[in-house]
């Protein structure tokens, strides 16, 4: 009888670890031609939005097919922007139970009543038939997230709102550079926003866009954007001050410079994940929408719970001792939040299951070959200890 040989001990209970460098989860560290933009901002001393926030503006309608760009403060302020003129309050807006919490906290800041909607349980987007399942004569707005950096299923999203009547919002915080049948994202829907918080894919420290194609809705958000001011210390309405400064779209400015590639990169690690949790197995990759190139802000696998002996929690804990750092995105669904325990009316089942089985490996535009030899062997070392 061949003896079986013993698994290596987890590095969790006292084994070798992997690697004992971790894997860097992130890669964010500025060019020096980024720093020089920024730096010649500061040598002029205009600091306020001016020229480079509108060279942003510019780019980013050529880049994603929209006709209006505003730089603004953050993602959080361009859906509040973005919201304030397409839904009044009282309305039933149909919103993803999986995403991050502002995409729904800034539908209740409106006054809106979020309708929250059930994910996809392969590519973990909002469900549109759900959505649609869960229509009132109230609704009057959807919001979806195009969430990881994988658009929604937008044919099915457009076709609700034709049918239904709905403005629609997409939360592009995630998803730089995403296409949809070959389409930048800025051409679908009434408004599209973005984040360009420091770990985002373009990342300026704090800052965000919103695109629209409808010029009124454009002057509005501008209006928003800034007191409402008309001319000098004429105010025609109440807004805000959500302007972006021009250190921080120096920064975006020269960074888009590098985005294309650093999305291509992205796209080869995607592929390289799936082929390896493919040999791995028992851990699911993200499914991807029909018709949609993702730039996989975030690369968020599934761990199948049924041939583990262990938690998420535990099985990432596992993989962080033997250097793969991971994260969840996110540890619960947003009707499990309590900031939202008076408007919740019952909890999506895919989106609550989701929550705890997902786990995001190391992504960004600076994986080698070895860290990629790391990530697998770790990953085979887990998995093999904690099978059933
Ligand atoms: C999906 C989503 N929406 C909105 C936001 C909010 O963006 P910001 O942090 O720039 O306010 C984020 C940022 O994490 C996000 O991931």
């Amino acid at each position: 009888m061949p003896q079986s040989v013993a698994p290596p001990a987890l590095a969790l209970s006292g084994g070798t670890p992997v690697s004992a460098k971790p894997v860097p989860f992130m890669s964010l560290a500025l060019t020096p031609d980024d720093i020089e933009a920024a730096t010649a901002v500061l040598r002029s001393g205009i600091l306020r939005q001016g020229a480079r926030c509108a060279e942003l503006e510019k780019r980013w309608n050529e880049l994603t097919g929209s006709r209006h760009t505003l730089t603004c403060a953050n993602g959080t302020c361009a859906l509040q922007l973005a919201y304030e003129p397409l839904f009044k309050p009282g309305d039933d807006v149909l919103v993803p139970a999986w995403s991050y919490i502002a995409t729904v906290s800034m539908v209740v800041a409106r006054g809106g009543n979020p309708i929250f909607c059930d994910a996809l349980p392969g590519t973990m987007q909002i469900d549109a038939a759900d959505a649609r399942r869960r229509l009132t004569k109230r609704t009057t707005a959807i919001a979806c997230t195009h969430l990881y950096g994988m658009p929604v299923d937008i044919d099915a999203v457009q076709a609700l709102a034709r049918d239904a009547g709905l403005k629609v919002i997409y939360d592009a915080a995630q998803a730089h550079l995403a296409t949809y049948k070959g389409k930048g994202l800025g051409a679908f829907g009434d408004a599209v926003t973005y984040s360009l918080y420091a770990t985002k894919n373009l990342a300026t420290g704090e800052g965000g866009l919103v695109s629209t194609n409808d010029d009124a809705l454009a002057r509005q958000l501008g209006l928003l954007r800034s007191h409402g001011e008309t001319d000098k210390y004429l105010h025609d309405q109440v807004g805000y001050n959500y302007r972006l400064n021009d250190i921080a779209a120096a920064i975006g400015c020269s960074r888009l410079n590098r985005l294309a590639d650093q999305t291509a990169q992205r796209r080869r690690n995607a592929d390289r994940y799936d082929a390896i949790l493919a040999r791995v197995g028992g851990i699911e990759p993200p499914a991807r929408t029909p018709g949609a190139e993702g730039v996989w802000h975030l690369y968020t696998a599934r761990l199948d719970l049924g041939r583990v002996r262990c938690t998420r929690d535990e099985f990432c804990k596992a993989l962080g001792a033997e250097g793969v750092p991971t994260a969840t995105h996110y540890p619960r669904s947003l009707t499990r939040q309590p900031a939202f325990r008076a408007v919740v009316k019952d909890h999506p089942p895919v989106a609550d299951a989701l929550s705890q089985r997902v786990f995001c490996l190391p992504m960004h535009h600076d994986l080698s070959d070895e860290h990629f030899r790391v990530v697998e062997e770790a990953l085979h070392k887990v998995a093999q200890a904690y099978r059933v």
